[in-house]
């Protein structure tokens, strides 16, 4: 059909009939909150390069979580900015770690809401990369053990899913493995199976002081100009066992989304990562954009790429424009 049979601008003509012609509809459910837990009493620091963020600790990620939990927002994920590094980062699974203290006490206040645990190492050690280094080398297969050590101290403190951001080979078969070996059977993992090595990830660095000491991550995570590599590496995680599939960053890798959306049939998550959240803010900061109509446009943008969740630094933001 074409004009002057046909004429597009018909179903766009009123308020109501664009309602109905609406192929893609956000809400609060498509939602993943990310929050910053630190140890002490009382405190809300804002993380300069990401506006409207905190590093928290536990008592106002409490009061975030159940903020979140009353816009209907169905889960968190929970990131530690721990007080001691070390070379092997121990307190990624210290019994009292921030992040086990954290959940435990998130799933006592507020039962009510899906409480994610990232699992990487990157935050807890003082070299700054997410396995272990053997002089310059990120070790592999001496990173796993460590790795599953996380995740099931996250368990244990009553994580309801665990999110492995490490990017090692065999991490999900090897975590899977260790939570069913302690009863964790029924906790799932979301593979941050498809993560690029990008440079969007800067804010989230200097607020988790997670930059690497020597290198760069490129050895582990993904060169951004591959994208068949990205159904590689999706699919090698559905056969260790993940549970959801996570693309990150989202904005410039919307063709990922899409493709590894038609390849994988588990559920996809995409990661809105902290240099489009910045950006965001800061060009809304300067006058030069609507920020939140631009918020809304890429939330949106990433749905319809295939997303069927989203981790974002805007759920809050967007759940009150949606729930009006
Ligand atoms: C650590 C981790 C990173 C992010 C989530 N987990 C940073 C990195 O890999 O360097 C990025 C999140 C963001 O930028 O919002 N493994
Ligand atoms: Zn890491």
């Amino acid at each position: 059909m074409f004009f002057p049979d046909y004429r597009a601008r018909r179903m766009r003509a009123s308020e109501t009939l664009r309602r109905m012609m609406q192929e893609t509809r956000l809400t609060t459910d498509d939602f993943i909150l990310p929050l910053f837990a630190i140890n002490g009493k009382d405190i809300k620091n804002p993380i300069e390069s990401m506006p409207g963020q905190f590093h928290l600790s536990i008592d106002h990620i409490v009061k975030t979580v159940k903020e979140a939990r009353d816009l209907n927002i169905p889960a968190v994920m929970i990131f530690g900015i721990p007080d001691k590094k070390d070379a092997l980062g121990t307190s990624a699974y210290a019994k009292n770690g921030i992040v086990q203290r954290a959940v435990k006490e998130v799933k006592n206040k507020v039962p009510d809401i899906t409480v994610i645990t990232d699992v990487c190492l990157c935050q807890y050690t003082d070299h700054g990369h997410c396995g272990i280094p053997d002089k310059k080398k990120i070790d592999n297969d001496a990173s796993l053990d460590l790795l599953a050590r996380t995740a099931v101290s996250h368990a244990e403190a009553g994580a309801d899913m665990v999110a492995p951001s490490d990017m090692m080979d065999g991490r999900v078969a090897e975590i899977r493995e260790e939570l069913d070996e302690k009863g964790f059977e029924d906790i799932p993992i979301m593979s941050y199976a498809v993560k690029y090595c990008s440079a969007y990830y800067g804010p989230f660095r200097s607020a988790a002081d997670s930059a690497p000491k020597f290198g760069d991550r490129r050895t582990y995570q993904m060169d951004p100009a591959n994208s068949r590599e990205a159904i590689r590496e999706a699919t090698m995680d559905v056969e260790e066992g993940a549970d959801i599939i996570m693309v990150k960053p989202a904005l410039s890798y919307l063709d990922i989304i899409s493709s590894v959306r038609q390849e994988i049939d588990l559920p996809i998550a995409a990661y809105n990562v902290s240099g489009e959240y910045a950006m965001i803010k800061a060009a809304d900061k300067m006058g030069w954009i609507d920020g939140t109509k631009v918020m809304m446009e890429t939330l949106t943008s990433i749905k319809r790429a295939g997303a069927d969740m989203i981790l974002t630094y805007f759920a809050i933001e967007a759940a009150k424009v949606l729930n009006g």
